[in-house]
């Protein structure tokens, strides 16, 4: 059987005064002998139902004075509107079926005694206990929410008639460079989970020319910040003939249209978790400013940072700097020395590259890398050599070159950052439901 009824579509007033089935989770339960108060929750809403013994009959009634906290149950009654029920509506049951009890010996660990009392702190007790956590109405919502994140930037890309293209995840190179690769043992030789989809997407790009993924990337990052995961999902695209400047508008376009969607779909849920929706409707509505990384480096020593030209900006510095950000800000033109070989050297002055990072503010930072690709053969071998990497694992890359090459470019989403920026998450792992890092692979 498939449910038909849904707590939301009640709490929305669309079954007043009508005997309706609801089938849930109990949230909570309290009462006598005679009356219960069994607060039922689904993927939708809660709603109070009022349970009389005298109207469900003596063995039903202990049953539901047995039930306890997520058990799962059908529950048949009436719907009536009362305001000072929560959500505006109540059920006064007429019948109630235990799907799922709940075994005395083991309630449900999670409650406000046991976290404040769990000897590695509330927030590790919380990750042990991921699998029943994910049934709070906090994540519940952060899912729903990143369930909108990916739909729309499914749906962005295909508006445009690009191609959904997949990569392995199984490679034999580095992306973005050695020190976050993770090393696989594969049947006697030792191979790579992948950072990023870019370099096989660049193969298809002479037979797709517009083309997107949603996938999983890969970083041994031993260090434990809170946009940093070492299993992430990375929105990539790639576009043939297109420049610098063309793909950050793809990047402004995907964002913008994530935050409208969001806004759109899910201000009950962002409001719930405590989201200024003007902020939301800020980054979904107003254009994002370009900035060079030379403004940048100047505007952080101005702010008495300790950054040379020539460094890559990391999460510290981006913090500082998108501090005071109304909007995302793009910034170009980063030192070639400071980028993988794959960036474009700027044709102009050949110290920088044609790339972008897009950095949230509210001191968030990178949510997007991107920009031109190195597209002549001789100038992606060279760069290969100044970087002193062997060639071997990039020959198919080279030869996207050698066979017609065209100038292209692309760039690379974090996903979860996007969803915990907009969110307004503290922490990266929040908006995962069984978030990696360096220390943590399970549940
Ligand atoms: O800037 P990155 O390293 O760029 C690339 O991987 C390019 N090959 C993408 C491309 O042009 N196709 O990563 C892109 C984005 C970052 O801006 C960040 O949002 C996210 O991926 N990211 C991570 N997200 C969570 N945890 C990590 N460890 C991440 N590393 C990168
Ligand atoms: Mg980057």
């Amino acid at each position: 059987m498939v449910k038909t009824i849904f707590i939301g579509d009640v709490q929305a007033g669309k079954y007043d005064g009508q005997e309706v089935e609801l089938m849930g989770w109990v949230k909570r339960s309290r009462g006598s002998n005679k009356i219960r108060f069994v607060v039922l929750r689904d993927s939708t809403g809660v709603i109070q139902c009022v349970v009389k013994k005298d109207a469900i009959g003596d063995e039903s009634f202990e049953q539901v004075k047995g039930a306890l906290i997520e058990s799962s149950i059908k529950i048949t009654g009436m719907i009536n509107a009362d305001e000072r029920a929560d959500g505006g509506h109540e059920m006064v049951a007429t019948s109630i079926v235990i799907v799922g009890s709940v075994n005395p010996e083991h309630p449900f660990p999670i409650t406000e005694s046991a976290m404040k009392a769990a000897d590695g702190g509330e927030t590790e007790f919380l990750l042990d206990n991921r699998h029943l956590y994910l049934r709070t109405s906090r994540m519940t919502a952060m899912l729903q929410m990143r369930s909108t994140v990916f739909g729309a930037i499914h749906n962005y890309f295909r508006d445009l008639d690009f191609t959904e293209y997949q990569a392995p995840n199984f490679v034999a190179g580095a992306v973005e460079g050695g020190s976050t690769l993770f090393e696989v043992p594969y049947f006697g030789k030792k191979v790579y989970l992948t950072q990023s989809w870019q370099l096989y997407a660049e193969a298809a790009m002479p037979a797709l020319e517009r083309l997107y993924t949603i996938a999983p990337s890969f970083r041994a990052e031993k260090s434990r910040t809170r946009r940093h995961l070492t299993e992430f999902w990375h929105a990539e695209m790639e576009v043939a003939w297109a420049t610098n400047d063309e793909i950050m508008s793809h990047g402004e376009g995907v964002v913008r249209k994530i935050a409208g969607d969001l806004l759109e779909n899910r201000s009950t849920e962002l409001e719930s978790i405590g989201r200024d929706l003007e902020l939301v409707a800020r980054y979904a509505d107003s254009p994002y400013p370009r900035m060079r990384y030379d403004e940048a480096i100047e505007t952080l020593q101005g702010m008495g940072v300790d950054v040379e030209w020539g460094q890559d900006l990391d999460y510290s510095k981006e913090k500082v700097l998108t501090q005071d950000f109304d909007v995302p800000h793009f910034l170009t033109h980063y030192p070639k020395i400071a980028k993988p070989f794959y960036h474009r050297v700027d044709p102009d002055e050949d110290k920088y590259v044609l790339c972008h990072d897009l950095l949230a503010p509210e001191g968030y930072g990178e949510i997007i890398g991107g920009g031109e690709r190195t597209w002549s053969e001789a100038e992606l071998l060279a760069r290969l050599d100044e970087e002193g990497t062997d060639k071997a694992a990039y020959q198919f890359y080279i030869d996207t070159r050698s066979y017609g090459g065209v100038p292209h470019g692309g760039f690379g989403l974090g996903v979860d950052r996007v969803c915990s920026w907009l969110t307004g998450a503290d922490h990266i792992r929040e908006v995962i439901p069984f978030p990696r890092d360096s220390r943590r692979v399970s549940p």
